[in-house]
Order: structure tokens, then sequence, then C-alpha cells
């Protein structure tokens, strides 16, 4: 029989003795392992379409620490990328795109069925890892969510307070349902596409979810994770969502049954005490430990990730960052966290 996957069983909504643990960004420049193979494939973009390095840097982190979940490595920006966005990394600065911003430009993109073209190497990492992950680690896939794509499709970079994105919304409600409808549809088929490819699970990012309030938060941060996860479990009955409505704040509480999402992921924003009586009573939590403690080490990390624990005990949970972790962190910190989740 295959061993039992405590990812799957904490999202089953099974209360475990010690919480599964994985980190967002897991695999990223904080070990010198990543940045060797990143030179090799070139720049970020060639590393994640190369199926055999994208699928190496997806494992590193695994032998390093034996984490209970792997994140398939790949951007949430390749989706717009694959529907006609040109899309850059400026070294430093991060991620620039072509913008959509009209109706002509909305109408240019290519249709849903035309992105796995571009996407397909995405699969084959995929199929890799679920060939060579250890049988006890779940292999996790991920997209963003409609609207922190589309905060990029809109600006063209990041930007501090999505205004560009929040006045197409204001501005010109038509072309702005238009790129959310588009991104919705085109996540669902990414997302099918790496389930049948061996995804376990696959958990969708709204990085930046907590600009938005009331009416805004349920239309267009909840309804389209809504919209998603109902369309997936209907094609892959059993494969679990985590929904990560990043900066949420109180509006966390009912996300679970808003989205129908197996487990919500909560960054740092929130005490984890309130977690446990406002979210976690609904099902699976993922999240909360503040990345700098990556960072900065010692006593603090080591109380702050027990004191997590021990909030979170009493119902299903998953360990995790609130956010992801930072390039300046110290892989020794990981373990130590590691090490304190497993009371070792
Ligand atoms: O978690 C993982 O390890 C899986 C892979 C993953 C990456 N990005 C790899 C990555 C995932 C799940 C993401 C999600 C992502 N990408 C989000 C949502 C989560 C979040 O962090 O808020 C966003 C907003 C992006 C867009 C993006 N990609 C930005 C803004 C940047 C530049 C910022 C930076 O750190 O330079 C990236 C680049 C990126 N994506 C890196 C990695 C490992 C760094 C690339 C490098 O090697 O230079």
């Amino acid at each position: 029989m295959a061993q039992q996957k405590t990812i799957l069983q904490a999202l089953a909504g099974e209360t475990l003795p010690t919480p599964p643990i994985w980190m967002m960004r897991q695999a990223g420049r904080y070990l010198p392992e990543y940045k060797a193979t990143r030179a090799q494939a070139g720049d970020f973009l060639s590393l994640c379409y190369n199926p055999e390095l994208a699928a190496e840097v997806t494992l590193q982190p695994i032998r390093r620490y034996g984490f209970d979940a792997a994140i398939l490595f790949a951007d949430i920006l390749l989706l717009p990328q694959a529907l006609g966005a040109d899309l850059w990394f400026v070294t430093g600065e991060g991620p620039r795109l072509s913008t959509i911003t009209s109706a002509d430009e909305l109408a240019k993109l290519k249709p849903t069925e035309a992105i796995h073209d571009t996407l397909n190497p995405v699969y084959e990492t995929v199929k890799i890892l679920s060939r060579e992950l250890p049988d006890e680690t779940t292999l996790i896939g991920f997209a963003g969510a409609p609207w922190t794509v589309a905060t990029y499709m809109i600006a063209g970079q990041g930007t501090p307070d999505q205004g560009p994105a929040h006045a197409l919304k204001a501005e010109n409600r038509e072309v702005f349902d238009g790129i959310m409808n588009r991104l919705t549809e085109g996540t669902i088929a990414y997302l099918s596409k790496q389930i049948e490819a061996g995804a376990e699970c696959v958990k969708l990012f709204d990085s930046w979810a907590g600009s938005l309030q009331e009416d805004d938060f349920l239309n267009y941060s909840i309804k389209p994770m809504q919209r998603i996860t109902s369309a997936l479990k209907e094609k892959h009955p059993g494969i679990p969502v985590i929904a990560f409505p990043r900066g949420a704040g109180t509006q966390y509480a009912g996300v679970h049954g808003a989205t129908g999402a197996d487990c919500v992921a909560v960054d740092d924003g929130v005490d984890a005490a309130w977690v446990a009586d406002n979210v976690q009573k609904d099902g699976c939590v993922q999240g909360n430990l503040k990345s700098s403690h990556m960072v900065t080490g010692g006593d603090a990390l080591v109380s702050e990730t027990r004191r997590i624990c021990d909030a979170l005990s009493g119902g299903p949970h998953i360990f995790n960052l609130g956010h992801g972790i930072t390039p300046d962190a110290d892989p020794e910190n990981v373990q130590l966290m590691i090490d304190t989740v497993r009371g070792s």
C-alpha cells in the first residue's frame, strides 16, 4: 500500500498530532543549489519552461529538508503569457508585461484552448515530478487567482496598491470583467491539465486580495475562486483546492464556505488564535509564520513556530509561512523551523 500522505490527510480534514509542513517559495534564491540551476538555465522564464531543470529545482528543497509537499516550479504570470501577453523579468525589479486595458487588446488574446501550446512544458514538469517524488510527498500545482493576475496584466508590472486595476474596474467594467472572465476560464483549463499530469492538489494565489473590500472582495476574489473550485471539483472530484486570499484580514472568516476550498491559507496579518476560532472551525488552514523569521532565526523563530502549532492543534493544520521565503533567508533557519514543528 502506498504510504499515507500527511498533507492529503490534513486537506481531508484530519487533525494530525504533528502538522505536515511545506513552505511558499521553498525552491528559491535562498538556496545555493537553486542559484546554480538557475544560472545553468539562463533566466527565470527559461527555467520555468525547461521541464528537467524546473523539476530539479522543485526537488531540491525536498531532498534537503524532506518537506511533506513539493510545489510545482512555475509562475503565476505564465498564464497571461500563454494568453498572448508579452512577459519579461527585469533583474532586481520584477515582472513586466504588455498591458491589456482596452476592448481591442482584450479581443486579441488567444482562445483558451491555445494556452496549452505555451504551457505544455509546465505539464511535462508535473509528469516528471509525479514520477520522481518520494511516495509520501504530495505534489501541489498552482495558478494565480484572476484578480491578482489581472492586476499585473492591467498595470504591466507589480503595483503597491493595484491602482491601475482598481481604476479600470471603476472606469471600464466591461473590459475589466472580460479580463477576469478570460482568466477564470484559462485558470480552469490550466489547472485541469496540471491535475491530469499528476498534481494531487492545487493552490490559488490571490496575493493582492487585501486591496479588495466588502462587495469587491466577494465579486473579484471569492467568486472567481469559487467558480474555479467548483469547475475543478466537477471535472476532478477528490482533488483538494487551497485558496490564499492574502491580506483578507477579518474577511478570512467564511472563505472555506464561500469558495468551496478544502483549505484556506492565511498570511501573517491575522492572529493564530483568531484563525483557530474563525477560519479553522470550517476546515484545514495553512500559513501564518512571518517570513522574516527565516532571516532572523533564534528564539523568536522557535517560540512563534510553537505558538502557531499550539493555537492550531485542535483542527486540521498544515504548517507554512504567511508569504514566500525571501532570498536573504538563512537555510539553517528553515531547518530550525522544521525541527521545531516536528518536535525533534
Ligand atoms: O512557491 C514556490 O516555490 C512555487 C513557485 C512560485 C514562484 N512564484 C516562483 C518564483 C510561485 C507559486 C510563485 C507565485 C507568484 N509569482 C506570485 C504569488 C505569490 C506571491 O509571492 O505573492 C506572484 C505575485 C508572482 C509574480 C512574480 N514572480 C514576482 C512578483 C516575481 C519577482 C519577485 C522576485 O522575488 O524577484 C516573480 C519571480 C519568481 N517567481 C521567483 C521565483 C522563485 C524569483 C525568480 C528568480 O530566480 O529570480
